[in-house]
């Protein structure tokens, strides 16, 4: 089994499909399992290649560039694909050379593109003749230095001058793995000595009563009581949500965008008393909500709708909470998923920006009186967060801001922005609304 190939099948899906990676991955696995099981540690290479290829693709392409005498037409992608994974290989793994040029140079033949064995062979051979060389030109290139493509790299210097820097290296690392500690069911106490035993180390997490930090990855099945719900995997910063809601028992709650759930299973673990709707317009993410919600064994009312369509959803009776985690640019979580520096590599975030408006602008007419709405997006891009705020308060004269008294996080003109790193978090922005009047 030659599991570069397998990885650029699943990069292909990711680089000319537009698919997430991990959506790509899960579902190649699955088609692949009936046959040839990949074992575990082929899993965990493959998760390598394909994750360290679409984290470093603006310096793998930019190496490749300058190994070329001239650029690969795009009919062939898949061989700079291929170039870009023998170059990770050398570069970032500790595969041995041989088996890394060898291995990667075989592929052609098995994508029936035989001729192309001697040039990926010369590319890669040549790299690791002039490696020295080659990077020490490539050192002053901003995109090629920090992994970053052009117009992210733009977005993300223009939008934080002073800590630009600090957020391309974070971006670059891998995201830690943080789990959410069912209230309902264990204390985060209970739980860190149930982990103690299970040899898996961890800590409290210094800012979100219900974080756990692990100092490693480890799969799900391995964590004590993982499958009876006393555990989820979520970040952090996502974990703040429900404690800036903070639902009443008795009161009606919208959670507007909440597939794949992690934020709606929250709100019912610190208050089941609530009636709940979580929406979202994708009904296959929302499968993902179900089984989470099963899992936790927690219930409320799930609904495929645009949220912004009233008519399609609402009753009418006004809500007491909305929590809106807007569809964004992703641009604060790059780390946990690096195939966005291919998805937003030209950062057109304008239809995004459109939907963010238009969502909050309309669920704003269900909110009750005295109502609360948060608006969080995973994105650090000021266009998305606070930008938006300040026109939504410009626009709307029963809305005002409900000052975040907090220690985590950068206080923006509205709302907070967490920065992607701080405290072990995801990349993230608040910011509470309340309704003064009808
Ligand atoms: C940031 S994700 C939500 C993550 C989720 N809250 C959680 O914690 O697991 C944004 C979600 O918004 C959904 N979405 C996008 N536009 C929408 C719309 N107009 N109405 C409802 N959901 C929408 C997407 O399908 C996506 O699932």
């Amino acid at each position: 089994m030659n599991i570069r190939l397998h990885a650029l099948n699943i990069l292909l899906q990711v680089v000319q499909k537009n698919h997430s990676l991990d959506g790509a991955i899960d579902r190649y696995l699955q088609q692949h399992s009936a046959g040839s099981t990949f074992a575990d540690k082929q899993v965990g290479m493959l998760k390598e290649l394909c994750y360290g290829v679409m984290r470093w693709w603006p310096s793998l392409q930019a190496l490749e560039h300058s190994l070329l005498d001239k650029p690969l037409a795009v009919k062939h992608q898949d061989l700079s694909i291929l170039i870009w994974l023998g170059l990770y290989q050398l570069e970032y793994m500790r595969t041995a050379d041989h088996a890394a040029v060898s291995e990667t140079v075989s592929c052609a033949k098995l994508i029936k593109k035989q001729w192309a064995k001697g040039l990926l062979n010369a590319v890669l051979r040549r790299f690791q003749r002039e490696r020295e060389a080659i990077l020490a030109t490539l050192k002053s290139d901003l995109v090629a230095s920090t992994g970053h493509p052009q117009g992210l790299l733009e977005a993300v210097r223009q939008a934080w001058p002073d800590n630009w820097r600090n957020m391309v290296e974070q971006n670059n690392l891998r995201a830690p793995m943080s789990l959410r500690v069912n209230a309902q069911l264990i204390s985060r106490e209970e739980y860190l000595v149930q982990l103690d035993v299970a040899n898996i180390s961890a800590r409290a997490h210094p800012h979100v009563s219900s974080a756990v930090s692990l100092e490693q990855a480890c799969p799900v099945e391995l964590l004590p009581g993982f499958d009876r719900g006393l555990v989820s995997v979520q970040d952090a910063a996502a974990q703040l949500a429900a404690g800036l809601l903070k639902p009443e028992a008795g009161q009606r709650v919208v959670d507007a965008c909440a597939a794949p759930g992690g934020k709606t299973c929250h709100l019912l673990e610190c208050q089941t008393d609530i009636d709940l709707i979580a929406i979202d317009a994708k009904a296959w993410r929302l499968t993902r909500l179900a089984e989470n919600l099963q899992r936790l064994n927690l219930s409320c009312q799930v609904q495929v709708a645009d949220a912004s369509d009233l008519e399609n959803w609402w009753d009418g009776q006004p809500v007491d909470r909305i929590l809106l985690d807007a569809p964004c640019s992703g641009s604060g979580v790059i780390r946990r998923h690096p195939d966005i520096k291919w998805s937003r590599r030209n950062v057109d975030i304008d239809p995004l920006l459109v939907t963010q408006r238009t969502l909050l602008s309309n669920l704003w007419k269900a909110l009750a009186p005295g109502g609360v709405l948060l608006y969080a997006t995973c994105s650090i891009l000021p266009d998305e967060n606070q930008k938006q705020i300040e026109r939504f308060l410009a626009e709307t004269d029963n809305a005002e801001e409900s000052p975040l008294d907090v220690d985590w996080g950068c206080p923006m003109s509205h709302g907070r922005t967490i920065l992607p790193g701080e405290s072990d978090m995801d990349g993230f922005y608040y910011a509470r609304l309340r309704k003064v009047r009808a």
